[in-house]
């Protein structure tokens, strides 16, 4: 995986190369395939393979685990348990990338679209670093040089790169004709970096002025945000991410330096926006232009940001001066200017007060009372917290009236929804018993089972924490090593034990089990079955302890990757 990143060159069974955290001539880097772990002996970096991605390629704990997963060819482990599939179809990303590609070369061959980024006042460094490219004026370059056979067209198709005629064409190979013509393409990468959309401008004046990819199996305009893998690649520390409305704005703000600009793609701000940015940063900037649109969509973005809103996090709205948006404002005034904006732009709180104050006159009394009701399901979507209490005290500020007793007026009307608490979860194998009862009483009816249990099938089960495992792991040890035949000697031997009186009871009330070989391959699978439930709830519980202290020890990193390992050994 490092690999991927760094030139390295073999060394036995490692890898070598020079630092990617600090400058050198000589390689001082080593990697350990084996134990995927990486150690520069010139600055003393070193770590786990999760801890490579997060701190070089500035991933979030998320995306390096969605990283190791892929390349270890298993689902995606979310929180909660459960893994997604990911689009898993290699071909295709393969083929946008090397659209990109031809769109980046025929930009380098034609003079007008050049001339007019030129005139944008990008820099050929900055095109580059967006893989910005030109779609030739033609209806068929993509299909001429991707579609020669049906094959070839259905993917571009799945791609939304071409579209299909509405009429039965004129003559065949004519069915289907380029979306992206005479534009100047903005590739769309993922947060690995992969090309899974474009957007493509109108050179000068056109209908529409930029036209987006359609959603596709690569590309869901709500997750992605424009900018976010440069802006990963730009910077070694991420501090706050500045969310503006165009492509073009993200591309000028990283030429002058703010190089962690991202776009949301013609989208509002979704709440799966706001969750990719807090995994990264404690702040966000949200710059809207001045007019009566970008204070529309500012309004609409504070409401998606209030149920991320909490102690440690900062959500701050920029509005620039009417006529300018961030690509031309950077443009006039630099780097600097810019930047003392964003370091005085509204905390959210601020905008709140502000917006409602303005819509309801709170000289006067009842203009105050409308205030507090348009108020309160606002503070009401921040999660309960110290935050909120925050906002309601500035509320109840303005309304001129002491917090508590704001809040017991409030609470005097009809309370607001509460979201719908999630079900509680069915209980796992009613009916049967649990696994590890399954298991117990295949051992007490036959306990020669115990036979043909596996070192490693008994060892999965060694951090087994279900209700009745210690017995279990007792009762197949004691077997394996002194084994029996039936289970009277069973029941007899274990009749002083601790849990042994209860295991006459459980073979009494269990369904009726004549098989024995039927048994042996039951009780082997119950204990795979448990050894992976083991296995899932410990990177379940490395995950939620990430997601709640935003951050694991070394050991914690290196216990997860051999997890996610074992995992992939097992699944294979
Ligand atoms: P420039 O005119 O090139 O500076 O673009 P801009 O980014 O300033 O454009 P504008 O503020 O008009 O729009 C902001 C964003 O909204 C764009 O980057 C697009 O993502 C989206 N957008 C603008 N116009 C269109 C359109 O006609 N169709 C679609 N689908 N999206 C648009
Ligand atoms: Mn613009």
């Amino acid at each position: 995986m490092v690999g991927s990143r760094v030139q390295l060159a073999k060394a036995g069974r490692e890898y070598k190369a020079c630092c990617p955290f600090h400058t050198e001539k000589t390689a001082s880097f080593w990697v350990s395939p084996e134990k995927q772990f990486y150690h520069c002996f010139g600055c003393g970096a070193h770590g786990t393979a999760l801890r490579f991605l997060m701190e070089y390629d500035h991933m979030a704990f998320p995306e390096a685990v969605e990283e190791l997963a892929s390349r270890l060819g298993l689902p995606v482990p979310h929180e909660g348990g459960g893994g997604a599939p990911m689009p898993q179809d290699a071909s295709l990303y393969e083929l946008m990338a090397r659209v990109a590609q031809f769109y980046a070369e025929t930009l380098k061959g034609d003079k007008r679209a050049q001339r007019y980024l030129a005139e944008r006042g990008l820099t050929t460094e900055i095109m580059q670093r967006f893989g910005i490219g030109y779609a030739p004026d033609a209806w068929n370059a993509l299909l001429k040089r991707f579609g020669a056979g049906e094959r070839d067209r259905q993917a571009l198709g799945e791609l939304g790169l071409i579209i299909e005629r509405d009429r039965a064409p004129a003559r065949e190979g004519e069915r289907h004709y380029d979306r992206f013509r005479d534009r100047i393409m903005f590739p769309i990468r993922d947060s690995r970096g992969r090309v899974i959309a474009f957007g493509g401008r109108v050179i000068d004046r056109g209908e529409p002025k930029y036209l987006n990819s359609p959603e596709t199996a690569l590309f869901h305009k709500g997750r992605e945000l424009y900018g976010l893998h440069e802006t990963r690649l730009a910077r070694s520390s991420l501090k706050r991410l500045l969310v503006v409305e165009g492509y073009m704005d993200v591309v000028r703000l990283h030429q002058a330096g703010i190089a962690y600009a991202v776009a949301t793609l013609g989208t509002a701000t979704t709440p799966e926006h706001l969750t990719r940015i807090f995994r990264l940063v404690r702040e966000v900037v949200f710059a809207f232009d001045g007019d009566r649109a970008g204070r529309g969509a500012a309004w609409r973005a504070l409401q998606h940001a209030l149920p991320d809103a909490r102690e440690g996090r900062e959500i701050h709205f920029l509005f620039l001066p009417e006529g300018h948006d961030p690509d031309s404002l950077v443009g006039a005034q630099g780097r600097e200017a810019f930047e003392k904006r964003l370091d005085s732009a509204l905390p959210l709180s601020e905008y709140l007060v502000r917006e409602l104050s303005a819509q309801c006159d709170i000289a006067h009394a009842d203009g105050r009372a409308r205030f507090a009701e348009a108020a309160r399901p606002l503070v009401y979507k921040v999660p309960e917290g110290v935050y909120r209490e925050l906002l309601l005290a500035r509320v109840a500020e303005v309304v001129g009236l002491a917090p508590q007793r704001l809040q017991a007026l409030w609470a005097g009307g009809s309370p607001p929804a509460q979201a719908a608490q999630a079900p509680a979860r069915p209980r796992r194998g009613a009916g049967r018993g649990s696994l590890v009862r399954q298991a117990v009483v295949r051992l007490i009816r036959f306990p020669a089972t115990a036979g043909s249990v596996t070192d490693a099938e008994r060892a999965g089960i060694d951090d087994c924490s279900e209700a009745g495992a210690d017995v279990l792991r007792a009762l197949l040890d004691d077997l394996r090593e002194r084994p029996l035949k039936i289970s009277a000697q069973v029941l007899e031997r274990w009749a002083a034990k601790p849990g042994g009186e209860h295991l006459g009871r459980l073979l009494e009330r269990e369904e009726v089990l004549d098989d024995e070989a039927a048994a042996a391959v039951e009780l082997r699978a119950v204990l795979v079955k448990l050894a992976h439930s083991v296995l899932e709830r410990r990177l379940d519980a490395l995950i939620a302890k990430q997601a709640a202290t935003g951050e694991l020890s070394e050991a914690e990193l290196f216990e997860f990757q051999r997890l996610m390992s074992k995992k992939a050994d097992r699944s294979r």
